[in-house]
């Protein structure tokens, strides 16, 4: 089925079942150890072997020499797999550094050997007895210094393509010189880690020349396709199972060095081999959010219009990764006849930077929204209203785009109500509670929508039961039980009647978990695969009108009416179909809109910042499930909790790398951290988007939080911080006297 004209009517809108808010369908299992994990697959593989991944020790250089002959003479080795040993390896299309080192070595704890031995004690004892020689060689870590050699790069847009590195509209240096009211200034987010809370896992099998690695990931067709290119094998001599992902966060939208290495570990003993990389190797080996240097240059009129907007970003990568495109937003967010964004790509030595939830708009955010409270601020008005007079309904790079769905106003306005935002005081550091400064931030939030093709597999069983069988993963998100609501709501029946099964390389191809596009895109799927199933109950029961009714387990027309069951009372009836789009999203610009409410209370005697109440207004149409979608929300403003206050991978610029490389140095918040949370949504539906009329909001949630907190803390001292994370030292000494 192809997307192609805005949706009409359609079974969805009886919202009997999509649009409540459902326990999760997979709940029991996981709070009773019953759903299968990577590292636990003891139900398919239960004699694997324990793999153990040795890091290099240094970041950029060669392996000159690596002894292994100690360690394979140790109790229990089964193998030890090396570049010597493990056969052409070729780079897969999504990584860009290679999985396993050898000779040369691209980044520190990129994984030199794979240990496999009886049990992971004694993989691990062997591991740290193999001697590697390297030969250094000097490499670039500190951003701000490779920042000057850096060189401008296109960024990619919701379609794939190249957008061009230097964007202008108008005549953004002459507008700029003219305003009357203007604001320059530069922002630094750090390098972050996805820190999710199972690590990257894997269990590998062959059977001959077939192989079948059950793991944890987000994307399993692109996942597939890379481990068959890194191996040499046929993608169809390949299986990649991942029902079930403990977080994942962009860090497991990629083949990573667990798959591999356990496969090759699990080729080189003729046994099954699993792996779960331990935690102290997780934040180098793995991909990061990159950090960010930006800055943000703002015109505008006395009457608090934009005139002028730019916004340039520099971040870093190995060769031949991609920037950080943190400037997405500023295209979109607000109104001004002159403008211009720009990426800047430094290269450097330190582990890939990739995506992390909300890549771009969530750094971009940090920085944008806190230039529009200063602004705000200089210009005498209101955050909220000043956002508010800045608001387009249409692209402001190409003016006949409109959105095909925009009520950031409202999301601003409502928020403002439900907070209490009048309470706020405009001059910082006047709120006073005890020995706490208290400050009140707002923030737009903004994601754009994407949409990828989705296909699935529904299949009506004798008993009436319906089976969905897609290669979607549900990675804490909920997709299990919005996919069983689609099937439920399309066929008519109870979501007691509906089996949903994911994960698994055998399934049709879906959109997979990412960049906010999953639940969207693949519900839609499921919807193309129940329509012609709906088409094949008809035909089966003799119904001669076009589109009977599916309801309460009944098929209707007039006043025939026949049990849904009774279709497939002389075989299962089964269908599969794909859902693609093309056209709407040129002719209408799809994206998400919220608006984030921060107090915090700044201890007026050690600057620490605690963060009191957060609101988060969302504008996503329509939402599937709203206690998923909720449970979405608080976590990604957590997230954003995080990256304001805490979240910071410290770069040991000498040796270039990660230096708080586990839970106990990289800190993100736990739930002392985190207060009372609200979440509202919107009643929307967007019929340009889908037969689902919902958007993306996984990711929104976590957009424009980081910058929320900022203001509310300049509100509470008025002491301007632009480097997150903001943690004390940055204010301390500038704090109001007391
Ligand atoms: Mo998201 S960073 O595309 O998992």
């Amino acid at each position: 089925m192809k997307f192609d004209t805005p949706a009409g009517i359609n079974p969805i809108d009886r919202m009997a079942v999509v649009g409540k808010p459902h326990d999760r369908v997979d709940g029991a299992r996981k709070v009773t150890g019953t759903a299968p994990y990577a590292y636990e697959r003891h139900d398919v593989v239960p004699d694997a072997l324990y793999g153990f991944i040795l890091g290099a020790a240094i970041a950029k250089g060669r392996i000159t020499g690596i002894d292994t002959a100690h360690a394979q003479a140790m109790p229990g080795v089964r193998a030890i797999v090396t570049y010597q040993n493990a056969g052409k390896l070729t780079l897969g299309s999504k990584n860009t550094a290679k999985l396993l080192a050898g000779p040369e070595v691209e980044h520190y704890h990129q994984a030199v050997a794979l240990v496999v031995a009886d049990s992971f004690e004694k993989a691990r004892a062997a591991a740290a007895a193999i001697h590697v020689d390297y030969g250094r060689a000097a490499g670039h870590f500190d951003l701000a210094a490779a920042a000057k050699s850096a060189k401008s790069d296109g960024g990619e847009d919701e379609d794939g393509s190249k957008s061009p590195p230097i964007d202008r509209i108008g005549d953004f240096a002459g507008a700029f010189a003219a305003a009357p009211v203007t604001l320059d200034a530069t922002y630094t987010t750090p390098d972050e880690a996805h820190a999710m809370m199972e690590p990257f896992a894997t269990t590998a099998a062959w059977t001959g020349d077939a192989l079948t690695v059950w793991t944890a990931n987000q994307m399993i067709a692109w996942t597939r396709e890379d481990l068959a290119t890194t191996l040499g094998l046929p993608k169809d001599k390949v299986r990649v199972d991942s029902p079930f992902v403990g977080g994942g966060f962009g860090g497991k939208l990629f083949l990573r060095a667990d798959a591999v290495l356990a496969a090759l570990g699990a080729k080189a003993t003729g046994r099954p081999v699993k792996i779960a990389m331990q935690r102290p190797l997780m934040f180098n080996n793995s991909t990061h959010r990159p950090a960010t240097i930006q800055r943000i240059r703002l015109g505008a009129d006395r009457s608090g219009k934009l005139t002028a907007i730019a916004h340039e970003c520099t971040s870093g990568n190995l060769p031949g990764g991609s920037p950080e495109t943190a400037t997405d937003q500023t295209k979109l967010l607000y109104a001004a006849p002159n403008r211009l964004t720009a990426q800047h790509l430094a290269v450097l030595d330190l582990p890939e930077g990739n995506a992390m939830r909300a890549p771009g708009e969530a750094s971009g955010l940090m920085a944008l929204e806190i230039a529009m409270d200063e602004m705000a601020e200089k210009l005498g008005m209101d955050p909220v209203e000043f956002r508010i007079i800045n608001d387009t309904q249409v692209d402001p790079e190409k003016p006949e785009r409109p959105f095909s769905q925009r009520q950031l106003i409202k999301c601003l306005r409502d928020g403002a109500a439900t907070f209490g935002w009048s309470a706020r005081d405009a001059r910082p550091g006047r709120r006073r509670d005890g020995d706490h400064l208290i400050g009140l931030g707002v923030a737009s939030a903004f994601r754009n929508n994407i949409n990828f093709k989705s296909a699935a597999r529904v299949r009506l069983g004798r008993d009436g039961v319906v089976t969905v069988e897609t290669d979607m993963t549900d990675i804490g998100t909920g997709s299990y039980t919005i996919i069983a609501q689609t099937a439920a709501e399309m066929m008519g029946v109870g979501i007691d009647r509906v089996v949903v099964r994911l994960g698994d390389s055998d399934f049709p191809v879906s959109a997979g978990s990412g960049g906010q596009w999953g639940a969207n895109s693949s519900t839609s799927g499921v919807y193309a695969a129940c329509v012609k199933l709906r088409e094949a109950v008809a035909a089966r029961l003799g119904f001669n009108a076009p589109d009977p009714d599916f309801i309460d387990g009944h098929v209707r027309s007039g006043n025939r009416s026949v049990a849904l069951a009774d279709a497939a009372k002389d075989g299962d009836l089964v269908a599969e179909d794909t859902m693609s789009w093309s056209g709407l999203s040129r002719k209408y610009q799809q994206s998400t809109f919220g608006a984030h409410f921060v107090e915090v209370a700044v201890d007026a005697y050690t600057g620490e910042i605690r963060v009191r109440r957060m609101l988060a207004v969302c504008a996503a149409g329509r939402i599937l499930n709203p206690k998923t979608a909720r449970s979405q929300v608080i976590g990604a403003m957590t997230m954003g909790v995080g990256g304001a206050l805490m979240e910071e991978l410290v770069v040991d610029k000498r040796f270039g790398f990660f230096v708080n490389h586990d839970l106990a140095g990289y800190e993100v918040p736990v739930h002392a951290d985190i207060p009372h949370q609200e979440v509202v949504f919107l009643d929307e539906a967007d019929d340009k988007v889908s037969p689902m009329k919902a958007k993306g909001v996984g990711e929104l949630g976590l957009c424009g939080v980081g910058a929320a907190i900022a203001n509310a803390v300049y509100n509470a001292t008025g002491v301007r911080i632009r480097d997150y994370p903001l943690t004390l030292d940055k204010h301390l000494d500038w704090l109001p006297t007391v």
